[in-house]
């Protein structure tokens, strides 16, 4: 509804803070820190609180179990719904995956959405929403003052698709080429571009965030940075662009969803020559 007040992440994901705005949400900004959403900035007067619980959305971490347990009381006290975006984590490379709000949740506070964006492809448009029971209508309806409805027959080609274990198969399958180029820019980053970056932890998905290290003295002026690298060719993703007010980080996004592993190297190389430059 306009003039409704709806908490997200900062950073965050970009796109969702627009959309809010262009619904006439006023958003509230609450900061993160390592362990995801700081709870107790959330104001109490939200009637939703959207999150990226496996794979914070920039930075990477995983929201920990605490503050999942903080977030569901929160919001079950002040009567909001927690959107949780769980946009990419069939790609995890560490440790068990932690529980989501959605599963977790005894009040039927959490709207679980999902996207087929990432472990097939964005061009199909297709998503999902496990919903509380006392939003499914609302959210009926919503979807069809949108489009009517979404086309039938990709849902009924994905349904088969899935039914019969292909896109099981297939996230199996591209794991391990993902992993690959994990490894690969992870070594990187504790090698050879040690002296300027470091990586936040991070278990899932297709990118992670990296930061310039506090310790680099000059400081290099990450939008030099981003300039001489696009001189050479070489597109990097600043962090800020993700922050509303919360003060930006100096770092950048890495991604790995659509760089083959062999072109990985010679990228970091360029990145690593522009850093020396920086004396
Ligand atoms: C945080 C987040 N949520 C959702 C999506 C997927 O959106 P869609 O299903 O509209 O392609 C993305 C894509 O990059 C994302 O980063």
């Amino acid at each position: 509804e306009p003039g409704s007040r709806v908490a997200m992440e900062d950073p965050g994901y970009t796109p969702a803070r627009l959309l809010f705005a262009a619904q006439g949400a006023d958003v509230a900004s609450v900061p993160v820190d390592s362990e995801g959403i700081i709870v107790d900035q959330i104001p109490d007067n939200v009637c939703a609180i959207y999150v990226t619980p496996s794979h914070q959305m920039p930075l990477g971490m995983p929201m920990s179990l605490a503050r999942r347990h903080a977030l569901l009381e929160k919001a079950r006290r002040i009567g909001a719904i927690i959107i949780e975006d769980d946009y990419d984590s069939e790609f995890r490379y560490e440790g068990r995956p932690t529980d989501s709000l959605q599963s977790m949740d005894e009040h039927g506070v959490v709207a679980y959405v999902g996207t087929f964006s990432k472990t097939l492809l964005p061009e199909l448009r297709l998503g999902y929403a496990v919903l509380p029971a006392a939003i499914v209508e609302a959210v009926i309806k919503a979807k069809q003052l949108t489009d009517w409805h979404t086309s039938t027959l990709p849902q009924w080609a994905l349904s088969k698709f899935i039914s019969e274990g292909l896109l099981n198969k297939h996230i199996r399958r591209c794991h391990s080429t993902y992993a690959g180029r994990r490894e690969r820019i992870l070594s990187r980053i504790a090698g050879d571009l040690s002296p300027w970056l470091e990586t936040i932890p991070c278990t899932a998905g297709f990118h992670m965030a990296v930061m310039l290290k506090a310790s680099i003295d000059p400081a290099i002026d990450l939008h030099l940075l981003v300039e001489r690298a696009r001189d050479k060719a070489l597109g990097l993703h600043p962090l800020h662009g993700f922050y509303s007010d919360a003060t930006p980080r100096d770092g950048l996004m890495l991604g790995f969803g659509a760089i083959d592993l062999l072109d990985i190297d010679p990228a970091l190389d360029r990145l690593r020559d522009l850093l020396m430059g920086f004396g």
